[in-house]
């Protein structure tokens, strides 16, 4: 097999041909859907070759079965135009002409789940980044945008419901139980927008009128039994709505908008133009069966897709380098959006977590890139934490160094500009430098440098000169393929924090700052004096995290309990107890790593959650982040060798420690934060939620009595899922079997008709630390409600293993390893997509010990054997190279 070659953003050409017009038909059918495709084509004028003849028109298709091609109502001998498994190829067309091709295609086989396909007997497509081509023959790129109008047919008894892009114009019944519907979408969009529906689906339907005054239907499509779980994301959606008006000024431009939930999705949701597809459980949520973290993710995912309309719609990207584009500013826009809905703290401390463990990882491993790539193989594996929770942070750079006003008034011009266009990073950071007057230059190397940049800041107090002296210092270290790094655009927001807690005026070669700055950091190496300080200053460096790096400053465990107490920024001071609960961890891993099993837990730790646990009561969910020690992908991230059992046992240790020197005060903190009343997803009963569950899972940390029987009646009372799967895992986790296996049965017999809740029953099971995991997770591979071919069930049950088991899935003797290394054989053939991603645990052996590296390297050698997908191809050889 010839392998794989590298797309350049290098070599990006423009299209030869534009698509005016695109006429779809559909006559669906299972396993043989006819497609009739009519193309209004027009030569590019800058790409005729001579004075009439024009280039050739190259069409993608793949898995298609070619009936006919006509050019201008001719039907083409086969001698007329080539093709291949990938293309079709017309030479000497007149430069404006119709083409019309006629396929057959078989949704019931796809199994990859791009393109058109059957997810539970109705029909359903994908089409990012590439899928559209698995439909018909295409100039499959972003920017060839056209205006679509497609008919959808089908049998009216099992497809009642026919949709598609823009508004119905055309409906009615046909021969042989048969009926249509004709959908028009009058925005210019490129076909990986494109989208269809077809199935017997009911909807809850609502209506939002516009800033300027105009009613949208909003529809949600769901399964009958689903239908009681759509509240949550009609209330969120049209909170997106209105906040997209009020914070950027956008407005819906269609009469409808509608979002369909569908069971097998190989991401989150899909931001099709009017016709949102999601993953559902990424819209399905109610009290009884979704938890409060599932109703988070819902807010924030129905939002993105709904900001997606402009940023990523109305302008989308020129190419699929451009990505971060749509991917980093939407993302940033529904982390704002999460944040004024919630506790703006909690979302940022959430968000940065997240970036510093996964990212992170990303950025030190082999498939490191840059927030704009240079190449890639296959696009599918670049939809990655990288492109959007990085892209999203250089955002946020943006936004900050420029201040409110000034990014929304760069906003405003870059919409305003690009709309209708298929737009470069470039094109975003103009309209934000001439709407503020900035100087992007050296900001742009965010975009194209890769790796986490460290900062290491050193500080020196005069007190006879009264002077305070910071020296920031960055590196970034070598990514594959990108060796010499340059220096970045780093801005530093600081504070000096006085003996008594407070923010010191700062004053900086004679100007007054005020008692915070933006230090921003453009070379190797600067320092920053700061005058008029009386006594020795701490600082509180990167608040807010404001900028995507590792940041270095030696400080003494009493400074970050200190810092933790007293920092205005509530962001740092959670910081600042993390890092204070990392010392204090990395004491215990180096007690274990010794042998010595009876190491006590350092009292500045206890003392900081003692505080913690008695001081004011500040905002509950703050508090409930502060009591949660840095998991342990965080810790491990930290380390220079990877010691998952190092690490396992001190943060159960330090837990247990705790638990059992402030176990009344826990006990307390429990029942302060029991509920009474009727459940809502507001951040306040959340936060009381997780506090709660936070003080129990200290309490069974140690199988503390009272602990069991709280967690038995919370379970029992069953109030919500948030408590019922908070309950059900700390028995389960727990040595006692007798109680967890009970209770796991029960929870299975109740909810067995429902696959959302048996996606967290088998997640639940799968991170149980104990050894014998390994036995179940393959017993469970072959439980009915399992199945590989749906990606949820994948996540939950083999993705969780590998990515939240990690003592288990690193087991010695490599069980853990060839596991997945199965399971990424089979779904290499059914799912690309998804074997390319559950993969991932593999990749970083690089960060393991010799032994366990040898044992990763065989799996993936084992894998590299197999005839790869291009997906998975990319990813084992990038890891391998
Ligand atoms: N564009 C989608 C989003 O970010 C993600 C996606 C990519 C979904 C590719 C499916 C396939 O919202
Ligand atoms: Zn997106």
């Amino acid at each position: 097999m010839s392998q794989p070659a590298a797309i350049h953003l290098a070599d990006y050409q423009a299209p030869a041909w534009q698509v005016l017009e695109t006429r779809l038909t559909f006559e669906l059918e299972p396993s043989a859907t006819r497609v009739t495709t009519v193309l209004t084509l027009e030569c590019n004028p800058d790409a005729a070759i001579g004075s009439d003849a024009t280039p050739p028109l190259v069409l993608n298709g793949e898995h298609l079965t070619l009936e006919r091609v006509s050019v201008d109502g001719r039907v083409l001998a086969s001698d007329e135009f080539t093709i291949s498994e990938t293309h079709l190829t017309l030479d000497g067309l007149p430069a404006r002409c119709e083409l019309e091709t006629v396929v057959v295609i078989d949704p019931a086989a796809n199994t990859a789940l791009e393109g058109l396909y059957v997810s539970s007997g109705m029909f359903c497509t994908q089409c990012e980044a590439e899928g559209f081509r698995r439909i018909t023959y295409y100039p499959d790129r972003p920017d060839v945008m056209s205006v679509f109008t497609t008919t959808v047919i089908g049998d009216k008894a099992h497809y009642p419901i026919l949709l598609s892009n823009g508004n119905p114009v055309e409906r009615g019944e046909l021969e042989g139980g048969r009926h249509f519907v004709t959908w028009q979408d009058p925005h210019l969009k490129p076909c990986y927008l494109f989208a269809l529906v077809a199935g017997d689906l009911v909807k809850h339907a609502d209506s939002f009128t516009t800033m300027s005054g105009r009613d949208v239907a909003l529809e949600i499509w769901v399964e009958p039994e689903n239908l009681d779980k759509t509240q949550h994301a009609m209330t969120s959606l049209k909170a997106s709505m209105k906040w997209d008006e009020e914070v950027y000024g956008r407005e819906y431009d269609l009469d409808i908008f509608m979002i369909v939930a569908v069971n097998d999705f190989n991401m989150g949701a899909m931001e099709n133009k009017g016709l949102n597809i999601f993953n559902s459980s990424c819209v399905l949520a109610n009290h009884d069966t979704a938890t409060d973290a599932a109703f988070q993710r819902v807010e924030g995912v129905v939002a993105h897709e709904y900001f997606h309309n402009w940023s990523g719609n109305r302008v989308t990207c020129r190419d699929w380098f451009q990505l971060s584009l749509k991917e980093g500013f939407t993302v940033y826009r529904d982390q704002s959006f999460s944040a004024d809905m919630n506790s703006a703290p909690v979302k940022r401390i959430e968000d940065v977590a997240m970036l510093r463990t996964a990212q992170f990882a990303e950025d030190a491993g082999p498939t490191a890139h840059p927030v704009r790539p240079a190449s890639y193989i296959e696009i599918s594996n670049f939809y990655t934490l990288t492109i959007y929770e990085k892209g999203s942070e250089v955002v946020r750079m943006v936004a900050n160094l420029l201040g409110k006003e000034a990014f929304r008034r760069g906003s405003d011009l870059y919409f305003a500009q690009n709309d209708g266009r298929a737009a470069t990073i470039e094109d975003f950071i103009s309209a934000m430098s001439e709407a503020s007057g900035r100087d992007f230059t050296q900001f742009m190397r965010w975009y194209a440098q890769a790796g986490t940049p460290e900062v290491a800041a050193s500080g020196v107090f005069d007190a006879t000169a009264k002077t305070y002296t910071l020296t920031l210092r960055q590196t970034t270290a070598p990514t594959p393929g990108q060796n010499e790094k340059l220096p970045l655009v780093i801005p530093v927001r600081m504070g000096l924090v006085s003996a008594d807690g407070h923010d010191l005026p700062l004053v900086l070669e004679g100007a007054s700052l005020g008692s915070e700055s933006v230090l921003e950091l453009t070379e190797a190496e600067q320092s920053f004096v700061f005058t008029g300080i009386e006594h020795a200053p701490v600082p509180s460096l990167l608040r807010g995290f404001s900028a995507p790096v590792k940041l270095g400053f030696d400080y003494s465990r009493e400074q970050l309990a200190f810092l933790m107490q007293h920092d205005s920024d509530g962001f740092n001071r959670w910081e600042c107890g993390q890092r204070l609960a990392l010392a204090a961890l990395e004491d215990l891993m180096a007690a274990f790593q010794r042998g010595d099993k009876q190491a006590h837990l350092d009292e500045r730790l206890l003392a900081a959650y003692r505080f913690l646990l008695t001081g004011e009561p500040t905002d509950r969910a703050v508090l409930a982040e502060m009591l949660t020690l840095p998991s342990e992908a965080y810790i491990a991230e930290q380390q220079a060798v990877v010691d998952v059992d190092a690490i396992h046992w001190a943060r159960k240790t330090a837990k247990a420690q705790l638990a059992t020197v402030l176990r009344e005060e826990f006990v307390a903190l429990y029942h302060a934060n029991e509920q009474q009343g009727e459940y809502a997803p507001t951040f306040e009963q959340m936060a009381r939620r997780s506090l709660k569950n936070a003080a129990l899972s200290y309490l069974m940390g140690i199988e503390d009595k009272e602990g069991m029987r709280l967690a038995q009646a919370q379970l029992a009372a069953a109030h919500n899922m948030t408590d019922v799967r908070a309950a059900l895992t700390l028995l389960v986790h727990s040595s006692r079997t007798e109680l967890g296996n009970p209770a796991l049965k029960a929870f299975a017999e109740r909810w067995s008709h429902d696959p959302l809740v048996m996606d967290q029953w088998f997640a639940i099971q799968v991170t149980r630390p104990q050894a014998d995991v390994l036995d179940r997770v393959r017993f469970l591979m072959e439980h009915p409600a399992f199945s590989l071919t749906n990606p949820n069930k994948v996540r939950a049950l083999i993705g969780t293993f590998a990515g939240q088991n990690r003592v288990n899935f690193h087991r010695i003797d490599g069980e853990g390893y060839r596991l997945l290394a199965d399971v990424v054989i089979e779904l290499n053939r059914l799912n690309p997509d998804i074997a390319a991603r559950i993969i991932t645990p593999l990749t970083r052996f690089k960060r393991f010990d010799a032994a366990r590296q040898a044992l990763m390297k065989t799996e993936l050698e084992r894998i590299r054997n197999e005839k790869l997908s291009r997906n998975v191809y990319e990813v084992v050889e990038k890891a391998l190279a």
